[in-house]
Protein backbone atom coordinates (compact mmCIF):
# COMPACT_ATOMS: atom_id res chain seq x y z
CA UNK A 1 0.00 0.00 0.00
CA UNK A 2 0.89 3.49 -1.11
CA UNK A 3 2.13 5.71 2.24
CA UNK A 4 -0.15 8.07 2.90
CA UNK A 5 -0.38 11.78 5.12
CA UNK A 6 -3.09 12.96 5.94
CA UNK A 7 -6.58 12.74 7.90
CA UNK A 8 -8.02 8.96 6.65
CA UNK A 9 -11.74 9.70 5.83
CA UNK A 10 -14.06 7.14 5.04
CA UNK A 11 -16.51 8.08 1.97
CA UNK A 12 -20.08 6.40 1.55
CA UNK A 13 -19.92 5.93 -2.58
CA UNK A 14 -23.82 6.22 -2.08
CA UNK A 15 -23.66 9.94 -1.26
CA UNK A 16 -21.05 10.52 -3.95
CA UNK A 17 -22.63 13.46 -6.17
CA UNK A 18 -23.00 12.12 -9.63
CA UNK A 19 -20.46 14.25 -12.30
CA UNK A 20 -18.47 15.98 -9.44
CA UNK A 21 -14.57 16.01 -8.95
CA UNK A 22 -12.84 14.53 -6.32
CA UNK A 23 -9.97 15.76 -5.10
CA UNK A 24 -8.57 12.80 -3.30
CA UNK A 25 -8.00 9.15 -4.49
CA UNK A 26 -9.46 6.67 -3.63
CA UNK A 27 -8.80 3.39 -1.75
CA UNK A 28 -10.49 0.40 -0.94
CA UNK A 29 -11.01 -0.98 2.50
CA UNK A 30 -7.79 -2.93 2.23
CA UNK A 31 -5.91 -0.50 1.25
CA UNK A 32 -5.62 -0.77 -2.98
CA UNK A 33 -5.93 2.46 -4.78
CA UNK A 34 -9.25 2.25 -6.53
CA UNK A 35 -9.24 5.92 -8.22
CA UNK A 36 -6.80 8.33 -9.14
CA UNK A 37 -7.70 11.97 -7.98
CA UNK A 38 -9.60 14.20 -10.41
CA UNK A 39 -11.22 11.51 -11.64
CA UNK A 40 -14.48 12.97 -13.00
CA UNK A 41 -17.42 10.32 -10.99
CA UNK A 42 -19.42 9.36 -13.65
CA UNK A 43 -22.82 7.32 -12.35
CA UNK A 44 -21.43 4.59 -14.44
CA UNK A 45 -17.94 4.81 -12.12
CA UNK A 46 -19.72 4.95 -8.88
CA UNK A 47 -21.44 1.64 -9.84
CA UNK A 48 -18.62 0.03 -10.88
CA UNK A 49 -16.40 1.29 -7.45
CA UNK A 50 -20.30 0.00 -5.36
CA UNK A 51 -19.72 -3.66 -6.94
CA UNK A 52 -16.10 -4.12 -6.83
CA UNK A 53 -15.53 -2.61 -3.41
CA UNK A 54 -18.50 -1.86 -1.54
CA UNK A 55 -20.23 1.30 -0.20
CA UNK A 56 -17.13 2.51 2.27
CA UNK A 57 -14.27 3.48 0.45
CA UNK A 58 -11.21 5.92 2.06
CA UNK A 59 -9.64 8.99 1.03
CA UNK A 60 -6.56 10.65 3.18
CA UNK A 61 -7.24 14.92 3.29
CA UNK A 62 -3.73 15.53 3.16
CA UNK A 63 -2.52 19.00 4.21
CA UNK A 64 -0.70 19.96 0.60
CA UNK A 65 -4.64 21.00 0.04
CA UNK A 66 -4.79 23.12 2.40
CA UNK A 67 -5.73 26.83 1.23
CA UNK A 68 -3.60 28.93 3.79
CA UNK A 69 -0.14 28.75 4.39
CA UNK A 70 1.02 27.54 7.47
CA UNK A 71 2.77 30.55 8.18
CA UNK A 72 -0.71 32.35 7.96
CA UNK A 73 -2.39 30.30 10.13
CA UNK A 74 0.05 30.12 12.86
CA UNK A 75 0.30 33.72 12.63
CA UNK A 76 -3.96 33.42 12.88
CA UNK A 77 -4.01 31.38 15.84
CA UNK A 78 -1.09 33.18 17.79
CA UNK A 79 -2.82 36.38 17.27
CA UNK A 80 -6.20 35.00 18.71
CA UNK A 81 -4.70 33.85 21.46
CA UNK A 82 -2.93 37.19 22.21
CA UNK A 83 -6.15 38.73 21.84
CA UNK A 84 -7.57 36.62 24.41
CA UNK A 85 -4.79 37.32 26.75
CA UNK A 86 -4.93 40.84 26.17
CA UNK A 87 -8.81 41.45 27.09
CA UNK A 88 -8.48 39.23 29.79
CA UNK A 89 -5.40 41.64 31.32
CA UNK A 90 -7.12 45.23 30.47
CA UNK A 91 -10.43 43.94 29.93
CA UNK A 92 -10.04 45.98 26.26
CA UNK A 93 -8.59 45.60 23.07
CA UNK A 94 -5.81 47.92 21.89
CA UNK A 95 -5.66 49.52 18.38
CA UNK A 96 -2.84 47.86 17.43
CA UNK A 97 -3.90 44.80 18.55
CA UNK A 98 -6.76 45.21 16.21
CA UNK A 99 -4.84 46.11 13.67
CA UNK A 100 -3.01 42.70 14.34
CA UNK A 101 -6.69 40.95 13.48
CA UNK A 102 -6.82 43.27 10.56
CA UNK A 103 -3.63 41.88 9.10
CA UNK A 104 -4.39 37.96 9.83
CA UNK A 105 -7.81 38.55 7.94
CA UNK A 106 -5.86 40.26 4.94
CA UNK A 107 -3.18 37.59 5.16
CA UNK A 108 -6.11 34.60 4.93
CA UNK A 109 -8.22 36.46 2.22
CA UNK A 110 -4.79 36.96 -0.11
CA UNK A 111 -4.12 33.29 0.24
CA UNK A 112 -7.57 32.52 -0.44
CA UNK A 113 -7.44 35.01 -3.55
CA UNK A 114 -4.38 33.07 -5.19
CA UNK A 115 -5.36 29.17 -4.39
CA UNK A 116 -8.24 27.63 -6.38
CA UNK A 117 -10.49 26.15 -3.85
CA UNK A 118 -11.03 22.63 -4.06
CA UNK A 119 -11.28 21.41 -0.94
CA UNK A 120 -11.12 23.04 2.73
CA UNK A 121 -9.01 21.40 5.18
CA UNK A 122 -9.70 23.25 8.33
CA UNK A 123 -6.87 21.14 9.48
CA UNK A 124 -8.81 19.59 12.31
CA UNK A 125 -7.35 17.10 14.83
CA UNK A 126 -4.04 18.76 14.20
CA UNK A 127 -1.94 18.62 17.54
CA UNK A 128 -0.37 21.69 17.84
CA UNK A 129 -3.31 23.42 17.93
CA UNK A 130 -4.81 21.98 21.34
CA UNK A 131 -6.64 24.85 22.43
CA UNK A 132 -10.23 25.12 20.42
CA UNK A 133 -11.61 28.62 20.97
CA UNK A 134 -8.60 29.72 18.90
CA UNK A 135 -8.52 26.90 16.14
CA UNK A 136 -12.44 27.79 16.24
CA UNK A 137 -11.99 31.20 15.49
CA UNK A 138 -10.03 30.91 12.60
CA UNK A 139 -11.77 28.40 10.95
CA UNK A 140 -14.46 30.60 11.07
CA UNK A 141 -13.24 33.55 9.60
CA UNK A 142 -11.65 30.93 6.68
CA UNK A 143 -15.16 29.58 6.11
CA UNK A 144 -17.14 32.88 6.46
CA UNK A 145 -14.26 34.76 3.55
CA UNK A 146 -14.88 31.56 1.55
CA UNK A 147 -18.46 31.93 1.48
CA UNK A 148 -18.90 35.30 1.02
CA UNK A 149 -16.75 35.20 -1.87
CA UNK A 150 -18.64 32.01 -3.23
CA UNK A 151 -22.01 34.20 -2.57
CA UNK A 152 -20.41 37.08 -5.16
CA UNK A 153 -22.63 39.57 -3.81
CA UNK A 154 -20.23 41.18 -1.65
CA UNK A 155 -17.76 43.89 -2.48
CA UNK A 156 -14.11 43.30 -1.06
CA UNK A 157 -14.47 45.45 1.76
CA UNK A 158 -17.48 43.64 2.77
CA UNK A 159 -15.69 40.33 2.63
CA UNK A 160 -12.95 41.49 4.63
CA UNK A 161 -15.18 43.01 7.78
CA UNK A 162 -17.50 40.19 7.68
CA UNK A 163 -14.22 37.92 7.55
CA UNK A 164 -12.83 40.23 10.94
CA UNK A 165 -16.45 39.63 12.79
CA UNK A 166 -15.95 36.04 12.33
CA UNK A 167 -12.53 36.03 13.37
CA UNK A 168 -13.21 38.26 16.37
CA UNK A 169 -16.90 36.62 16.74
CA UNK A 170 -16.53 34.81 20.34
CA UNK A 171 -14.55 37.34 22.19
CA UNK A 172 -16.93 38.57 24.26
CA UNK A 173 -16.69 35.00 25.96
CA UNK A 174 -13.50 36.83 27.74
CA UNK A 175 -16.39 38.47 29.54
CA UNK A 176 -17.78 35.01 30.79
CA UNK A 177 -16.37 33.36 34.04
CA UNK A 178 -14.26 30.45 33.12
CA UNK A 179 -15.92 28.29 34.89
CA UNK A 180 -18.79 28.11 33.39
CA UNK A 181 -16.79 27.92 29.68
CA UNK A 182 -15.99 24.65 31.01
CA UNK A 183 -18.75 23.44 32.61
CA UNK A 184 -19.51 20.00 30.98
CA UNK A 185 -22.63 19.75 32.71
CA UNK A 186 -26.17 21.15 30.79
CA UNK A 187 -26.49 24.83 31.60
CA UNK A 188 -28.94 25.59 34.05
CA UNK A 189 -31.33 28.99 32.90
CA UNK A 190 -29.16 30.90 34.89
CA UNK A 191 -26.12 29.72 33.32
CA UNK A 192 -27.86 30.58 29.76
CA UNK A 193 -28.57 33.90 31.21
CA UNK A 194 -25.13 34.88 31.45
CA UNK A 195 -23.85 33.39 27.98
CA UNK A 196 -26.34 35.09 26.53
CA UNK A 197 -24.68 38.19 27.41
CA UNK A 198 -21.76 37.34 24.98
CA UNK A 199 -22.23 39.24 21.78
CA UNK A 200 -23.27 42.46 23.70
CA UNK A 201 -20.07 41.95 25.28
CA UNK A 202 -17.72 41.48 22.03
CA UNK A 203 -19.82 44.54 20.65
CA UNK A 204 -18.50 46.78 23.76
CA UNK A 205 -15.06 45.61 23.57
CA UNK A 206 -14.75 46.39 20.07
CA UNK A 207 -17.40 49.82 19.85
CA UNK A 208 -14.53 52.25 20.87
CA UNK A 209 -11.91 51.37 17.99
CA UNK A 210 -11.18 54.09 15.83
CA UNK A 211 -12.42 53.56 12.30
CA UNK A 212 -14.25 50.11 12.99
CA UNK A 213 -16.34 48.96 10.48
CA UNK A 214 -20.48 48.51 11.31
CA UNK A 215 -20.04 45.02 9.47
CA UNK A 216 -17.80 43.86 12.58
CA UNK A 217 -19.84 45.02 15.21
CA UNK A 218 -23.55 43.73 13.50
CA UNK A 219 -21.78 40.28 13.06
CA UNK A 220 -20.90 40.08 16.86
CA UNK A 221 -23.99 41.63 17.98
CA UNK A 222 -26.23 39.44 15.85
CA UNK A 223 -24.70 36.10 15.71
CA UNK A 224 -26.93 34.31 17.47
CA UNK A 225 -30.11 34.69 16.17
CA UNK A 226 -32.69 32.64 14.87
CA UNK A 227 -34.60 32.15 11.84
CA UNK A 228 -37.86 31.78 14.53
CA UNK A 229 -37.20 34.72 16.25
CA UNK A 230 -35.93 32.86 19.18
CA UNK A 231 -32.40 33.18 19.31
CA UNK A 232 -30.34 35.01 22.08
CA UNK A 233 -31.87 38.94 22.01
CA UNK A 234 -35.29 37.38 20.00
CA UNK A 235 -34.81 39.56 17.16
CA UNK A 236 -36.67 39.97 13.95
CA UNK A 237 -34.86 37.75 11.88
CA UNK A 238 -35.89 38.68 8.49
CA UNK A 239 -34.64 42.09 8.86
CA UNK A 240 -30.93 41.40 10.14
CA UNK A 241 -28.37 41.94 7.57
CA UNK A 242 -26.37 38.96 6.16
CA UNK A 243 -23.45 38.76 7.53
CA UNK A 244 -23.99 37.53 10.77
CA UNK A 245 -26.25 34.99 9.34
CA UNK A 246 -23.73 33.95 7.32
CA UNK A 247 -21.34 33.89 10.11
CA UNK A 248 -23.35 32.25 12.13
CA UNK A 249 -23.56 29.19 9.33
CA UNK A 250 -20.25 28.93 9.72
CA UNK A 251 -19.66 29.18 13.40
CA UNK A 252 -22.22 25.79 13.91
CA UNK A 253 -20.86 23.86 11.01
CA UNK A 254 -17.21 24.40 12.54
CA UNK A 255 -18.56 23.63 16.08
CA UNK A 256 -20.40 20.39 15.25
CA UNK A 257 -17.58 19.00 13.12
CA UNK A 258 -14.84 19.77 15.75
CA UNK A 259 -14.10 17.27 18.55
CA UNK A 260 -14.76 18.18 21.99
CA UNK A 261 -13.63 16.77 25.39
CA UNK A 262 -17.53 15.52 26.40
CA UNK A 263 -18.17 14.51 22.06
CA UNK A 264 -16.40 12.90 19.49
CA UNK A 265 -16.85 15.32 15.84
CA UNK A 266 -19.76 14.88 13.42
CA UNK A 267 -18.88 14.17 10.18
CA UNK A 268 -19.39 16.55 7.30
CA UNK A 269 -21.99 14.81 5.99
CA UNK A 270 -24.08 14.89 9.61
CA UNK A 271 -23.21 18.56 9.88
CA UNK A 272 -24.34 19.67 6.50
CA UNK A 273 -27.51 17.27 7.04
CA UNK A 274 -27.93 19.20 10.82
CA UNK A 275 -28.07 22.75 9.21
CA UNK A 276 -30.46 21.26 6.54
CA UNK A 277 -32.41 20.39 9.27
CA UNK A 278 -32.33 23.27 11.10
CA UNK A 279 -34.16 25.57 7.75
CA UNK A 280 -37.45 27.86 9.26
CA UNK A 281 -35.93 27.09 12.96
CA UNK A 282 -32.36 28.12 13.12
CA UNK A 283 -31.51 29.66 9.53
CA UNK A 284 -33.33 30.40 6.39
CA UNK A 285 -34.00 28.08 3.10
CA UNK A 286 -31.83 30.63 0.83
CA UNK A 287 -28.39 30.84 2.81
CA UNK A 288 -28.39 26.83 3.63
CA UNK A 289 -29.19 26.10 -0.24
CA UNK A 290 -26.13 28.47 -1.03
CA UNK A 291 -23.88 26.82 1.67
CA UNK A 292 -24.92 22.98 1.13
CA UNK A 293 -24.37 23.65 -2.95
CA UNK A 294 -21.33 25.99 -3.01
CA UNK A 295 -19.07 24.88 -0.35
CA UNK A 296 -20.49 21.29 0.78
CA UNK A 297 -19.11 19.80 -1.92
CA UNK A 298 -15.52 20.93 -0.99
CA UNK A 299 -15.89 20.13 2.62
CA UNK A 300 -17.37 17.16 2.31
CA UNK A 301 -15.80 15.34 -0.53
CA UNK A 302 -18.08 15.31 -2.86
CA UNK A 303 -20.62 13.47 -1.01
CA UNK A 304 -23.80 14.80 -0.78
CA UNK A 305 -26.12 14.88 2.93
CA UNK A 306 -28.45 12.39 1.57
CA UNK A 307 -28.96 9.51 -0.76
CA UNK A 308 -31.35 7.93 -3.00
CA UNK A 309 -33.46 6.51 -1.01
CA UNK A 310 -33.41 8.46 2.13
CA UNK A 311 -37.05 10.39 3.31
CA UNK A 312 -37.44 14.23 3.52
CA UNK A 313 -39.62 16.09 5.10
CA UNK A 314 -41.26 19.28 2.53
CA UNK A 315 -42.48 22.68 2.95
CA UNK A 316 -46.12 21.29 2.56
CA UNK A 317 -45.97 19.36 4.94
CA UNK A 318 -45.33 16.54 3.07
CA UNK A 319 -43.32 12.92 3.65
CA UNK A 320 -40.70 12.44 0.03
CA UNK A 321 -38.40 9.35 -0.84
CA UNK A 322 -35.61 10.82 -2.69
CA UNK A 323 -35.28 9.35 -5.81
CA UNK A 324 -32.22 11.04 -7.36
CA UNK A 325 -29.60 14.01 -7.36
CA UNK A 326 -30.41 17.57 -9.04
CA UNK A 327 -26.58 18.20 -10.15
CA UNK A 328 -27.58 21.99 -10.38
CA UNK A 329 -29.10 22.64 -7.35
CA UNK A 330 -29.24 19.99 -4.56
CA UNK A 331 -31.83 20.87 -2.39
CA UNK A 332 -34.19 19.95 -4.95
CA UNK A 333 -33.94 16.45 -5.34
CA UNK A 334 -36.13 14.46 -7.64
CA UNK A 335 -39.07 12.90 -5.07
CA UNK A 336 -42.14 10.55 -4.71
CA UNK A 337 -43.86 12.27 -2.16
CA UNK A 338 -46.35 10.11 -0.43
CA UNK A 339 -48.40 11.52 2.66
CA UNK A 340 -49.41 14.36 4.67
CA UNK A 341 -48.32 14.65 8.17
CA UNK A 342 -49.23 16.45 11.25
CA UNK A 343 -47.09 17.07 14.43
CA UNK A 344 -49.26 17.81 17.69
CA UNK A 345 -47.98 17.97 21.03
CA UNK A 346 -44.97 15.67 19.90
CA UNK A 347 -47.24 13.28 18.31
CA UNK A 348 -46.51 12.37 14.44
CA UNK A 349 -49.77 11.85 12.61
CA UNK A 350 -49.86 11.09 9.27
CA UNK A 351 -52.30 10.32 6.14
CA UNK A 352 -51.09 8.02 3.35
CA UNK A 353 -52.08 8.90 0.17
CA UNK A 354 -53.76 6.00 -2.44
CA UNK A 355 -51.02 6.61 -5.03
CA UNK A 356 -47.50 8.26 -4.70
CA UNK A 357 -46.71 11.93 -6.31
CA UNK A 358 -43.80 11.93 -8.41
CA UNK A 359 -41.91 15.31 -8.55
CA UNK A 360 -39.21 17.31 -9.66
CA UNK A 361 -38.30 19.59 -6.88
CA UNK A 362 -36.46 21.80 -9.28
CA UNK A 363 -39.78 22.48 -11.10
CA UNK A 364 -41.88 22.32 -8.61
CA UNK A 365 -42.26 25.43 -6.90
CA UNK A 366 -44.50 24.77 -4.31
CA UNK A 367 -42.74 22.63 -2.60
CA UNK A 368 -39.24 22.69 -0.97
CA UNK A 369 -36.94 20.51 1.11
CA UNK A 370 -36.76 21.34 5.21
CA UNK A 371 -35.38 18.05 5.98
CA UNK A 372 -33.75 14.82 5.84
CA UNK A 373 -35.30 12.40 8.46
CA UNK A 374 -32.51 10.89 10.56
CA UNK A 375 -34.61 9.46 13.34
CA UNK A 376 -34.00 5.45 12.33
CA UNK A 377 -36.92 4.20 14.09
CA UNK A 378 -39.56 6.85 11.59
CA UNK A 379 -37.45 5.60 9.15
CA UNK A 380 -38.30 1.97 9.72
CA UNK A 381 -41.76 2.31 10.36
CA UNK A 382 -42.00 4.54 7.26
CA UNK A 383 -40.30 1.84 5.04
CA UNK A 384 -42.49 -0.51 6.58
CA UNK A 385 -45.94 1.21 5.89
CA UNK A 386 -44.70 1.79 2.00
CA UNK A 387 -43.86 -1.46 1.31
CA UNK A 388 -47.33 -2.39 2.49
CA UNK A 389 -49.03 -0.16 0.37
CA UNK A 390 -47.01 -1.43 -2.34
CA UNK A 391 -45.36 2.06 -2.96
CA UNK A 392 -42.05 0.61 -2.95
CA UNK A 393 -40.63 -3.12 -2.70
FE1 LIG B 1 -21.05 33.02 20.09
Amino acid sequence: MQQNEGKKVSINLNYLRPYSNLVFSLYSIGGEKILNEYTLLTPKIIEFMKNEYGNIVFAYETRRKGIISEKNLTMAVDTSRTIVEEINKSKKITKATYREAEKVVDSIITDLDSAEIEAINLLQNLKFYEEYSFQHSVNVGILAAIFARLKGTFSKEEIKFLTLGAYLLDIGLTRIEKKLLLKKDKYTPVDMQKMKQHPQFGYEILKNIPGIHPIVLQTLLFHHEKHNYKGYYSLPYDLLPLPPKIVSICDIYDALTSPRPYRNSVSPTNALKFLVNSIDIHFDYDLISDFVNKIGPLLNNAQSFYTKGDFCALSTKELAMIMDFNLDDYMRPKVMVFCKFAQKQGNLKVWFYDSPVYTDLAEDKGRYLTRVIDNKKHINIIRAKLIQKGMIK
